[in-house]
Parts: C-alpha cells; sequence; structure tokens
C-alpha cells in the first residue's frame, strides 16, 4: 500500500447513511419511550445545527485530514496540562518539543473544569462548557487548539461520559429536587435493591471506595458511583442524558479539537442481574456517537478506555458496517509487556499480540507502555494464572534482591495487586545494569506493532517516579499519582539533542530511532496485524510486519539472559534500529535486545 494515510476499508457514508444508522442505535435504546420520533428530530437537529457551525478552518480540517490516526508517522503523546507544562499557554510553548519529537497526536488528560476539592486527577467534571481555571482560560485553550493545528498536531482531550461530579449543575438540580434531574442518575433508595445489584458487580476502587453506591443526604436514597463517591454515573436509560451528552460531544468537537477519549466506556449502561460493564447498550451508544459526529465533524476520532480482557475490548470497534470507536487501548498486550518482562518469559505478551490480531479491519490500536493509570495484571486471565499474575506484580513493586522493578501495589484485585509506577522505575533503572535495556524493549515492541504508539509523558526520557505525594496530605491516599510526576525540562531539552545525563540521552535515542524508523521504513505503510512467529525459545518475542517485499521481523528477548531467536531470513539481515548485520537462520540476542531486521541484499 502506498501514500502517508494507510487506507482501511471502511464502509463510506453520506449523511442520510450515516443518520440511518445512528437512527437505529437510538431506535433500539430508546425507541419504547413516549413521542420518541419528535424526540429523534431533536437530535437530528441538534446535529444540523452543529454541522452548520462548524467553522470553515474545521470543514476544510476535516477534508483534508481523513482519519489522520491511520498515518504511518501517527504517534501519539499522553500528558497532563499541569504536569507537562503548568499551563494551556505552557503546553503551546511546548509544542516544537513535540513536533522534534515526532509527535503527531497530543492526548491531554481532563483538562474541563473539574470538581472543588477532590477531583480524581480531574476526572470529576463540574461543567463541560468551561476549562479548569488553573490551567487558563477558554481563550488560552482554543489559543492551544490553533497552535497545535499550526504544528499539525492533533489534541485529542477526555471526554468523561460516564459520570459528573458531585458538583455538576445536574448533581446540583437533582439534589435540589429540580424536576427531570433525580433521573439524570441511577437513584435508589433502599440498601436491600442496592446490595441485589451489588452482587453482580465488580469494585474499580476496592481500597480507597469500596462499593458501587453512596448515601446522598440530600436525594435520601442511593447514587451509583462507580468509582469515587463523588462521580455519579450518568443514566444512560435517561435518553435526556445521551441528548445532553451529544450536545456536549458536538460542542467541544466544533472547538477544534480532534478526538475524544471515552472515559470508562465499559460502564455507561447498567442491567440488573449482570457485571454491568459492556453491556450490548453500549456499543448501541457508541455506534450512534460516531455516526452523529461522523456527520458533523467526520475528521474528529474516537478512541475507547475499555481497560479489559481482549475479548470485551475488540467488540468497541463495531465494524465495517458498523463502526463504533476508531481506537481502543491495546491494555492487554500492555500488562502482558509488563508480565513478560516481570517473569522473564515472552508467552504472556506474544498471547496478547495474536489475540489482538483479531481486531476488525476498521479498528486500530493504540499501543503503549505507560499511563496515568495503574497496571491491571488481570487483564491477561485465563492465559497467566493468578499465581502468575501476582509473581509479575511482586517482581515490579517488592523491592526484594532480584525483583528489578521499582513500583508500588495499588489495588487488588482477586488477591492480585495493580502496579503504580512510572516506566524507567518499574524496569529498574536505579538498581542493576538492564533498566534502560528493559525500557528500550518495551517501547521497542510498542512502537514496532500495528496501530498508534503513544509515548506517556517523561518517559521519553526515562523519567523516574514522583513521590512527592506521599507528603502531600491532598494526594497521599491516591497512589496513582507516583506516576505523575512534573516534567524535566532541563534534562528532556538537552537528551532530545542527545545531551545531557547519559540515562535520559540513552533512552530519548533510543525512542527518537522507533519514532523514525516507524515513519519511514514501507513495513510500516501496512497496516495489517502483527503476525506472531512461532517456535522460539521461551524468552523470546517475534513477530512480522508488512508485506512480502518490505518484510520486517522484531526479535525480542525478555530475558535477562541471552537467548538465540530463530528466523527464516535465509540469506542477509540488517537491523534496521543499530545498523547490525548478520546473516544465518539463528540470531543471538543479548538480555533484553531488540531488532528490527529487514532483509538484506
Ligand atoms: C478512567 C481514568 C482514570 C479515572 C477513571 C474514572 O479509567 O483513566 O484515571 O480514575 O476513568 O473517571
Amino acid at each position: 500500500m502506498d501514500g502517508a494515510v494507510r487506507d482501511l476499508p471502511i464502509l463510506k457514508r453520506d449523511a442520510e447513511g450515516l443518520w440511518a444508522e445512528a437512527s437505529d442505535a437510538m431506535t433500539a435504546l430508546y425507541g419504547d419511550g413516549p413521542d420518541f420520533q419528535s424526540w429523534l428530530q431533536t437530535v437530528r437537529a441538534l446535529v444540523d445545527a452543529a454541522t452548520a457551525e462548524r467553522s470553515s478552518t474545521l470543514k476544510a480540517w476535516d477534508r483534508d485530514n481523513p482519519r489522520w490516526w491511520l498515518a504511518q508517522s501517527a504517534v501519539g503523546y499522553s500528558t497532563y496540562v499541569d504536569r507537562l507544562a503548568g499551563d494551556f499557554a505552557g503546553v503551546s510553548d511546548a509544542l516544537s518539543y513535540l513536533d522534534a519529537l515526532g509527535v503527531t497526536y497530543l492526548h491531554l488528560l481532563p483538562l474541563m473544569k473539574p470538581r472543588a476539592g477532590e477531583s480524581d486527577g480531574g476526572y470529576a467534571i463540574a461543567d463541560f462548557e468551561d476549562v479548569n481555571p488553573a490551567l487558563g482560560t477558554r481563550a488560552e485553550f482554543r489559543q492551544l487548539l490553533d497552535d497545535a493545528r499550526a504544528h499539525d498536531i492533533k489534541v485529542v482531550i477526555d471526554l468523561v461520559c460516564n459520570h459528573v461530579a458531585d458538583d455538576h449543575h445536574w448533581a446540583r438540580a437533582a439534589q435540589s429536587g429540580e424536576a427531570g434531574y433525580r433521573d439524570f442518575f441511577h437513584v435508589i433508595p433502599d440498601r436491600e435493591t442496592v446490595d441485589r445489584w451489588e452482587a453482580g458487580l465488580d469494585e474499580v476502587f476496592p481500597v480507597s471506595a469500596p462499593g458501587n453506591f453512596t448515601w446522598s443526604h440530600d436525594l435520601e436514597a442511593w447514587v451509583w458511583t462507580s468509582f469515587y463517591p463523588y462521580q455519579w454515573d450518568l443514566n444512560y436509560a435517561n435518553r435526556d442524558v445521551f441528548l445532553a451528552m451529544t450536545s456536549t460531544l458536538l460542542n467541544l468537537a466544533n472547538q477544534g479539537v480532534s478526538g475524544f477519549r471515552l472515559d470508562s466506556t465499559g460502564f455507561l449502561w447498567k442491567q440488573l442481574g449482570t457485571s454491568c460493564r459492556n453491556l450490548p447498550e453500549v456499543h448501541r451508544i457508541l455506534a450512534a456517537w460516531r455516526a452523529l459526529l461522523s456527520m458533523a465533524a467526520p475528521g474528529v476520532v474516537l478512541k475507547a478506555e475499555a481497560i479489559d480482557r481482549l475479548e470485551e475490548v475488540v467488540p468497541y470497534f463495531g465494524s465495517s458496517e458498523h463502526p463504533e470507536c476508531d481506537l481502543a487501548y491495546a491494555n492487554g498486550v500492555m500488562a502482558g509487556g509488563w508480565a513478560s518482562l516481570a517473569l522473564g518469559t515472552a508467552g504472556p505478551v506474544r498471547a496478547q499480540i495474536a489475540g489482538a490480531a483479531l481486531r476488525p479491519v476498521n479498528g486500530s490500536w493504540i499501543n503503549y507502555v505507560r499511563c496515568h493509570d495503574d497496571i491491571i495484571l488481570g487483564a491477561l486471565r485465563p492465559d497467566l494464572s493468578r499465581s502468575e499474575q501476582a509473581r509479575a506484580a511482586e517482581v515490579l513493586t517488592s523491592g526484594a534482591p532480584g525483583d528489578f522493578g521499582d513500583g508500588e501495589v495499588f489495588q487488588t484485585f482477586d488477591g492480585v495487586p495493580s502496579v503504580n509506577g512510572m516506566t524507567a522505575s518499574l524496569c529498574g533503572v536505579q538498581g542493576d545494569a538492564f533498566g534502560v535495556a528493559r525500557h528500550n524493549l518495551l517501547y521497542g515492541v510498542c512502537f514496532a506493532l500495528d496501530g498508534v504508539p503513544v509515548i506517556y509523558m517523561g518517559d521519553e526520557i526515562g523519567l523516574a517516579n514522583d513521590t512527592v505525594y506521599r507528603d502531600d496530605p491532598g494526594r497521599v491516599a491516591e497512589g496513582r499519582w507516583l506516576q505523575r510526576p512534573v516534567m524535566d525540562w532541563t534534562a528532556a531539552r538537552a537528551a532530545l539533542h542527545g545531551a545531557g545525563a547519559s540515562r535520559p540521552a540513552a533512552i530519548a535515542s533510543a525512542v527518537m530511532t522507533y519514532v523514525r524508523r516507524r515513519g519511514d521504513h514501507p513495513a510500516f505503510r501496512d497496516a495489517s496485524p502483527a503476525r506472531i512467529i512461532p517456535d522460539q525459545p521461551d524468552a523470546v518475542l517475534a513477530f512480522a510486519r508488512g508485506g512480502d517485499r518490505d518484510r520486517l521481523l522484531v526479535l525480542a528477548n525478555f530475558s535477562a539472559a541471552p537467548a538465540t531467536a530463530r528466523h527464516d531470513r535465509g540469506g542477509g539481515w540488517r537491523d534496521i534500529l543499530t545498523g547490525r548485520t548478520g546473516s544465518g537462520e539463528e540470531v543471538d540476542l543479548a538480555p533484553y535486545q531488540i531488532l528490527w531486521m529487514e532483509a538484506s541484499a
């Protein structure tokens, strides 16, 4: 396949085709309600108004950037605004750095006006119409979007669509008994009914926020709170909630954001007697949003944040005929990479990559090594036993001799703790001699896979854990602050030019090599899935990318011992990362070494 954007077979629909798709999904969800047809017309009027209001600049941008996330050169960067650069103006200033790093899309973690006080790192939104005043004004945010467009960097923001803060005006209206708003939430007066729901549910924060319901004195009832008690789950069975969030989505799209990370996608629908995760109705909501957004703002991407087992995540792409999210987080591959590194065996990551290949052609993975949340190893069940998961968590956190990771345990699920920590610390850069090699191995695999690689802020220079939160009474109870450090700009600017301390420079050099080779090697023009090459030693992950002519073999040794990988390259080969060459069907890999091998003449 030629050209910068890799083409995927998605049915092209005109506005009426898209409307038919959205109407089908909305009929399945709300068709039984009173005056459904006139409600449907309200949605249509909303989308038509958003289409008309979209600026000519953004319409031109839509035309010029169809499915921009499929570009061979697409590289993401995920960060909090304040941790990267203080405020919106600071991020504007940081754009040239991101540009030089090769970043083409910037995911900014929640930036809308959060709840006063604790806000789950900004994931408790008090107002979707306003930005967090600590980060700047709305005008400064708009300026950042313009500046990013000038750098050809797409800005993706979080749309926290599952819940709002308890001080959002919908919640306040419910608290003060305003008609219609109680039904925006799941409000249950009696404990007995709550217990019946609870019987099917898991807990997200079993330690810091046990249970899924919170008593509200104002409502004199229990309110559904999957996350923290101040994050009230929205009731999507109420079509007014769907309409209000659709309006929010369209408004923000028209301000010039290039996409949305749909937070906690799996939780949007509740049904008694189920786990209330990933229900069919969630998929209908997403199919409707995709179609409505395609009518008004076709260049805008939707990303599913479904942190679950692979078989639950794949359906979030929908299909070519009924698309849902364009991108989804490959959290299984991410967790598999960490388990493989911890256990010294490629098995866990191999199984996840093989499973990830089953995605439909209209969807692409977001590949990542770390993010602002904890690593949940339970996503690897049933391939990885609970004791193996627990052992992996131990290697990443215990600090015992031989356990290289310097992370912290977070929540425990089914006896297996999830893990916090920055990549560098979890790789043990301050411990044994292999830390940098482990870091480069994980990022090397991430960049070689099909999909869009996303760098987590600070990883490009191997920023270590931020332990300051332990002394901050406002943050000490929330261990995920460990992986939300403030950017070290002196180190970052030096490392980008190969200068400064040796560790940041070595890591930055590896990351930039991955960015460049991924951008220029013909194998990465092909968006088809990575193909596992079997019959390798236990520690070796081997997969192929690209077509027959330009095939690239990726060989990665996940153990601290040397390993010999096998391949069918036969004649000569060349590692495009280092220029190393060789021949024959076996290749020796140093501990934690990764090669991207092409055939050489
Ligand atoms: C997502 C976010 C996480 C947050 C949760 C609740 O999983 O990534 O940080 O706590 O949603 O909004």
